[in-house]
């Protein structure tokens, strides 16, 4: 059988691509912060999944809690870095910039260069990260966030260097979604949302194909591309 691990799956997109990763006869390891709701998906399936507790951003302790959970597991075939947070800062209060720079730069490379180690060593692994449309370019509105995404797709980059360099068959999946429907995804001026079930699904059927970059849905990898074209001087302006 094989083992993924969903770092953050008590919601959301995480939640969702457990549960498309169990039909696919996945056995998988669920984390995040809120016990309640993990406890709530593994009794849809309690053979298939197995929960650990904990927060990413205590970088003194994720790592031991991810061991711990992969050794309950007995050993690792997938691992998705899901975990994340932003939100909009018109006022650039440094107190809201900090959850997403804790969780998607400092949680996430925690995460990232153990899980790189721990495939090195067993010379094969998949490494996925759902960073975001919003990593493309600055956006104004959600400064840190989208610059915590750019550096997880940067990051990603160097990893998926790394391993080609070293020879070594690590897939290293970049997922992009633009909207979906989730907690997150709220306010105004948002379109193009999928809903958590459709984002799982092409998610899943992606990492399973191995596919490195990844846009949810599949329309937002021309959107990426255009925002990437449009000059400064009208970027800026938007
Ligand atoms: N929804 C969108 O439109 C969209 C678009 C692009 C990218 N994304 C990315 O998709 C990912 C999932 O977000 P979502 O939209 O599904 O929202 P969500 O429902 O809020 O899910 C976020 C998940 O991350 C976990 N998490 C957050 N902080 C954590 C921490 N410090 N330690 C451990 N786990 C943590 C949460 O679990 P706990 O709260 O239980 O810890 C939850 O399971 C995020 O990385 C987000 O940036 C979302």
């Amino acid at each position: 059988m094989k083992r993924a691990i969903v770092l953050g799956a008590s919601s959301g997109i995480g939640q969702g691509v457990a549960r498309e990763l169990v039909k696919e006869g996945y056995r998988v390891g669920i984390t995040g912060r809120r016990t309640e709701l993990l406890e709530k998906l593994k009794a849809e399936n309690p053979e298939n999944y197995i929960f650990q507790t904990f927060d990413i951003t205590d970088i003194t302790t994720s790592v031991n809690h991810l061991k711990e959970l992969v050794d309950k597991m007995g050993g690792l075939d997938l691992l998705l870095i899901n975990s994340g947070t932003g939100h909009r800062n018109e006022a650039l209060d440094f107190e809201v910039e900090k959850p997403a720079i804790l969780t998607n730069v400092l949680g996430f490379t925690a995460i990232a260069d153990w899980a790189f180690n721990y495939f090195r060593e067993k010379e094969k692994g998949q490494i996925a990260v759902v960073s975001s449309v919003a990593g493309i370019r600055g956006m104004r509105f959600a400064p840190a966030y989208g610059a915590s995404k750019a550096y997880q797709i940067n990051y990603m980059q160097a990893l998926r260097n790394k391993a080609r360099n070293l020879n070594l068959p690590i897939v290293i999946s970049d997922i992009r979604p633009g909207f979906v429907d989730t907690a997150m995804a709220q306010g105004e001026g948002i379109f193009w949302v999928a809903s958590v079930e459709k984002a799982a699904r092409q998610i899943v059927s992606s990492l399973l194909r191995e596919d490195e970059i990844i846009y949810v849905s599949r329309r937002w990898r021309g959107m990426a591309q255009l925002i990437r074209l449009i000059p400064r001087f009208l970027y800026e302006k938007i």
